[in-house]
């Protein structure tokens, strides 16, 4: 790689995702801007504004822009490795625009669509019934056209394709990622290795990093922003001080007998049950 790693570079996601080796990234994780278009959508959705880009921009325009990252991606990570990709469902004039429709046009093999339910949302409009939910697409890079991969562990796959939690508030920033996002998903992609590199082409506030560094691993940021990309530098240097975070998520991937275990003891191993004690304990 002719970037070093452990950085967060200012400049365009594609630009600098060009200057990267391929197959050289264990994981990705980002939320690129939504193109949620600024105008008569509210005053909160107003005031989510970036330092640097407009998010008004021709949808056909947005969609290609996003196919090139994603695929420049596709390009960097490591055969075998993943993206989670954060989006949302949006509508313009009644028309709704769903990620799948340009996602399905990317090299990525979609492995999971995880529904996260941040509880709350900026559009407080009756023309449908309050959106609270983003998603989350697991997208994956197959070996040898094997698009399933490999399994995850209990412990991980058991908390679920509905992740509930808030946004984060405490942050300048004004659309970043709760810590707990990205630790869930590094940790449950690359464990307790402590080795690999994770890279976010869109990293904000920079808790994309910040997560990889508390749980041991190299990183890699992107942003345009010269602001955003100093506080990102200020909070992973401080990153001691976020550590509670990372280790009660840790504490939520446990399982007491695994998949295999149930099988063999023929115990039910998916639908919920009152008694059913580990599932009610990980909601
Ligand atoms: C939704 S925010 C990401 C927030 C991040 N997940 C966090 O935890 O803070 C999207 C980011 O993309 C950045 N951005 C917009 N256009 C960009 C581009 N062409 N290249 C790189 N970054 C860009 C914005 O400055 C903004 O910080």
């Amino acid at each position: 790689m002719k970037i070093k790693k452990n950085k967060i570079i200012c400049g365009d996601a594609i630009d600098i995702l060009k200057q990267i080796e391929d197959n050289s990234i264990d994981l990705g994780i980002t939320s690129p801007p939504y193109n949620k278009g600024e105008k008569n959508k509210g005053w909160l959705v107003k005031n989510v504004k970036y330092q640097n880009n407009s998010d008004a921009i021709n949808e056909n325009v947005y969609q290609d822009q996003q196919i090139k990252v994603l695929n420049e991606m596709y390009r960097v990570i490591k055969p075998g490795g993943s993206f989670f990709y954060n989006h949302k469902i949006r509508w313009d004039k009644g028309r709704m625009y769903h990620p799948i429709e340009w996602l399905n046009k990317t090299k990525w093999a979609v492995r999971q669509e995880i529904i996260w339910d941040r509880m709350i949302a900026a559009n407080i409009r009756g023309w449908r019934y309050w959106q609270v939910d983003e998603r989350i697409y697991w997208l994956y890079k197959p070996i040898d056209n094997n698009l399933i991969g490999k399994e995850l562990e209990s412990k991980h796959a058991l908390l679920t394709s509905i992740w509930r939690f808030p946004p984060e508030r405490k942050n300048g920033h004004p659309a970043p990622f709760p810590l707990v996002l990205p630790t869930r998903i590094i940790y449950s992609i690359l464990g307790d290795t402590k080795a690999g590199i994770v890279i976010d082409p869109y990293v904000g506030s920079g808790t994309t990093c910040l997560a990889a560094k508390l749980l041991g691993f190299d990183y890699l940021g992107i942003d345009i922003s010269s602001e955003y990309v100093k506080d990102a530098e200020k909070k992973i240097k401080n990153s001691e001080k976020y550590k509670g975070v990372v280790e009660e998520e840790k504490g939520l991937h446990y399982v007491e007998k695994t998949f295999q275990e149930r099988k063999k003891n023929r115990e039910n191993t998916g639908k919920f049950r009152e008694n059913n004690e580990t599932q009610v304990k990980l909601l």
